[in-house]
C-alpha cells in the first residue's frame, strides 16, 4: 500500500490526482482541502472509494495542519509516502497589472505579493515542516510541489508575460525552498521536486484564458515558446504525465525544477524545454 497526501484536492490537478490514485484499491490517498464548499464531486468519489480520506485543514495554520498529520498519522499508523502541495491561487484582483502599473498603488503591490507570499510559500513550508516525520518513516520518502513555469526567469523573458507578479515572485521562491529542503534532507533518503503541470484545463487556466482575447493574447505569447501549443491540455494528461515524473523521481533530481514530460524546467534557452 502506497499513501499519498494531496493539498487542494477539491478541483482541478488536485481533484485529478486523488481520481487517478484512488482508482488503485493498493493506494491511500488523503485529499487536502480548506472546505467543503468546492468539495461535492471529491464527497461523491470519496463515497464510492474506501481509499480517499476527505480531511478539512488551513494550510496557512500550523496547528490545524497538526491536526491533518494526527489524522494521517492514525490511519496509516505514522507514515506518509508521498506529499503533493498543489493548494495555490493567483491572490488578489491585481494579478492583471504589470510591474510599473503598481506605482502609487503600494498598499495594492503589498497585498499582491504577501497574499501570494502567505499561500504559495509560507504555508507550503507550515504543510512540508507539519507531515515531515509522517514523510521520513514512509516508503517513498517524497515530497512534490507543484509549480508553474511562471516563477521561471526564461519562460518570463521568452513569453514576455509581463502579469501574474506576485504568484510569478512567489513560485520562483518556494522552489529555491524546495531545493534547499533536497538539501537538507538527503540524510533521511527524503527527495523534493518542484513540478510545472504545463498549461492545463482547469478553472485557474479559465480564470486567465476563459476570455477569447485573453486566450488568444496568452496564445500568441506561448507561440514564442512553441507553435504548436493550442490551448491548455486535460487534467487526466497532465496528471498521468506527472504521476510518471514523480514515480521515476530519483536522489540524482532532487530539488530540480522538471516538466510534466520530466525534463529540467529551468531553460538556458526556450528550445531545450518543452514546455508544453
Ligand atoms: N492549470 C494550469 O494551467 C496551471 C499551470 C501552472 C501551474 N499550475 C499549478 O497547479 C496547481 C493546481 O492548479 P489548478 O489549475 O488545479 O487550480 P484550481 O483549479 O484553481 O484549484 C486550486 C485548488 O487549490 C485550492 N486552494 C486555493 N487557494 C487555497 C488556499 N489558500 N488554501 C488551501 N487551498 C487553496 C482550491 O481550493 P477551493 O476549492 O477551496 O478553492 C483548489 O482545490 C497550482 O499549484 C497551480 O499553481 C496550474
Amino acid at each position: 500500500m502506497v499513501s499519498w497526501a494531496i493539498t487542494g484536492a477539491t478541483r482541478g490537478i488536485g481533484f485529478e490526482f486523488v481520481n487517478n490514485l484512488s482508482a488503485d484499491p493498493e493506494n491511500q490517498v488523503f485529499a487536502l482541502i480548506r472546505s467543503r464548499g468546492t468539495a461535492g464531486p471529491l464527497e461523491e468519489l470519496a463515497s464510492k472509494r474506501k481509499n480517499i480520506h476527505i480531511i478539512v485543514t488551513d494550510i496557512s495554520d500550523p496547528k490545524k495542519l497538526a491536526q491533518a498529520a494526527a489524522e494521517v498519522f492514525e490511519a496509516t499508523t505514522g507514515s506518509l509516502d508521498v506529499l503533493i502541495l498543489n493548494a495555490s491561487s493567483a491572490g488578489p484582483d491585481t494579478s492583471a497589472l504589470a510591474p510599473s502599473a503598481f506605482h502609487g498603488k503600494e498598499e495594492a503591490l503589498e497585498k499582491e505579493i504577501n497574499e501570494n507570499v502567505k499561500t504559495n510559500v509560507i504555508s507550503n513550508i507550515f504543510v512540508i515542516n507539519s507531515f515531515l516525520d509522517l514523510v521520513r518513516n514512509g516508503k517513498e520518502k517524497k515530497i512534490i510541489l507543484i509549480s508553474s513555469q511562471s516563477g521561471d526567469v526564461e519562460f518570463t523573458r521568452i513569453t514576455g508575460f509581463p502579469n501574474l507578479l506576485g504568484y510569478s515572485a512567489a513560485k520562483a521562491s518556494i522552489m529555491v525552498i524546495i531545493a534547499k529542503f533536497a538539501s537538507e534532507l538527503a540524510q533521511y533518503g527524503i527527495k523534493t521536486l518542484s513540478l510545472s503541470p504545463g498549461w492545463v484545463n482547469t478553472d485557474a487556466a479559465q480564470a486567465v484564458t476563459g476570455n477569447p482575447e485573453v486566450r488568444n493574447f496568452v496564445l500568441n505569447l506561448f507561440h514564442r515558446l512553441d507553435p504548436n501549443v493550442n490551448g491548455p491540455a486535460p487534467v487526466d494528461e497532465a496528471v498521468t504525465n506527472m504521476l510518471q515524473v514523480i514515480q521515476s523521481l530519483t536522489e540524482a533530481d532532487s530539488g530540480k525544477f522538471l516538466t510534466h514530460h520530466g525534463k529540467n524546467a529551468f531553460g538556458d534557452s526556450g528550445a531545450n524545454v518543452d514546455w508544453f
